[in-house]
């Protein structure tokens, strides 16, 4: 693994939900880099932007020169992470890449700082952040993983609509605006269908369950990713997830509810050990009930609900919640390029 003493970072889509909270991320956390590039389309390229580092011009990616870049932090999207990242690569730079692009192949290390950093020692210029759903889980699971080794998980997620970048919080705000126009039509039944837009069914006031696009077997991307990258992230193949994925109208945070068994019981007293002590989490007892409103802006996954399992005995039922702009994208990203600081 490559090292740096004081990199040059590239943030690559800049300007998004994600990038944006990349930037402010690693002005916050007084990152060491050398300096600092911002990139994203052609839309946007041109456009200053005032930072710790000096004001920074936007760079168009498509014609970007990559040379001298140490870190790219790639927030802009599956096509262009395919398209692009093995560019920066062949100049020298590692990738650290938000999309779902090379999560899953297998020279590619799929990351979640705090849980499974070892495996970033091994990549081939190219490191996978997880999805923001699986990462804000794993803080959560990994712990008690460690100790006692996940068989099986019943996991249904209640996902906010920045998951869907910029283009998801300006939907919310434009469809709270005009269905909460009329309240009493949405308690009588007479409201009436906002313009088809972001999601299959309107998002405000409502509860979309099905969050991705559907898949094999009737499941979404969203709840493939949540089997796959947990088996991954926990390096072990036979871990049976059942997902259930729902987008709900919250702005940040994306919450799961969790209910774990492992290869042995595992009590409340132990959990509580556990999760107290978890690097990244918080854990919350009931008088404190953790929300996504609780989860906004800040690092740690909020964990809270901790109970023993009444119908399976042995088990452990938990909620969790992430920010999933930070914990669960832009955080993780910069937390990963530390790791690749001497
Ligand atoms: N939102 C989340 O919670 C979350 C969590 C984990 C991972 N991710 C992943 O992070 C990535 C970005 O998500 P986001 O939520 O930040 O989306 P977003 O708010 O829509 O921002 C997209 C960014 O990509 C840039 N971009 C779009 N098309 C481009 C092109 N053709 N060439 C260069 N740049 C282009 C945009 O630049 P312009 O402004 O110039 O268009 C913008 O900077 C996605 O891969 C997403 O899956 C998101």
């Amino acid at each position: 693994m490559k090292t740096f003493a004081t990199p040059r970072i590239a943030v690559v889509g800049a300007t998004g939900a994600v990038g944006t909270t990349m930037l402010s991320i690693l002005e916050e956390r007084g990152f060491p880099a050398a300096d600092i590039r911002l990139i994203a389309s052609e839309r946007s390229a041109g456009a200053t932007v005032g930072t710790k580092w000096g004001d920074i011009v936007i760079e168009d990616l498509a014609s970007v020169d990559p040379s001298g870049v140490d870190i790219a932090l790639f927030s802009a999207g599956g096509a262009r992470s395919l398209e692009h990242a093995p560019r920066f690569v062949q100049a020298g730079a590692t990738v650290i890449d938000n999309s779902s692009a090379f999560r899953m192949d297998d020279d590619v290390p799929l990351v979640v700082a705090n849980v499974n950093n070892a495996a970033i020692k091994e990549h081939n210029g190219i490191v996978a952040n997880p999805n923001c759903t699986t990462m804000a889980l794993m803080i959560a699971v990994g712990p008690l993983h460690a100790v006692a080794g996940l068989r099986s998980m019943v996991a249904s997620t209640y996902q906010s609509v920045s998951g869907s970048g910029q283009t998801g919080i300006k939907h919310l705000e434009a469809e709270m605006d005009f269905l909460g126009a009329d309240t009493e039509a949405l308690i009588s039944g007479a409201w009436e269908e906002p313009e088809p837009g972001l999601y299959s069914r309107p998002i405000a006031y409502n509860v979309l369950p099905l969050a991705g696009s559907i898949g094999e077997a009737g499941y979404t991307d969203e709840e493939w990713k949540l089997v796959y990258e947990t088996r991954k992230i926990l390096d072990r193949a036979d871990i049976a997830v059942e997902p259930t994925c729902v987008r709900v109208p919250v702005m940040v945070g994306h919450s799961i509810a969790a209910t774990m068994w492992f290869d042995r019981p595992v009590d409340l007293d132990e959990a509580v050990a556990i999760l107290g002590d978890a690097p990244g989490a918080q854990l919350w007892d009931d008088r404190r009930v953790p929300t996504p409103l609780d989860s906004a802006g800040i690092d740690d996954v909020l964990i809270g609900r901790l109970r023993e399992t009444t119908g399976t005995s042995g088990g452990i039922s938990l909620f969790a919640i992430g920010d999933n702009l930070r914990k669960g994208a832009a955080l993780n990203a910069v937390e990963l390029a530390e790791l690749l600081v001497d």
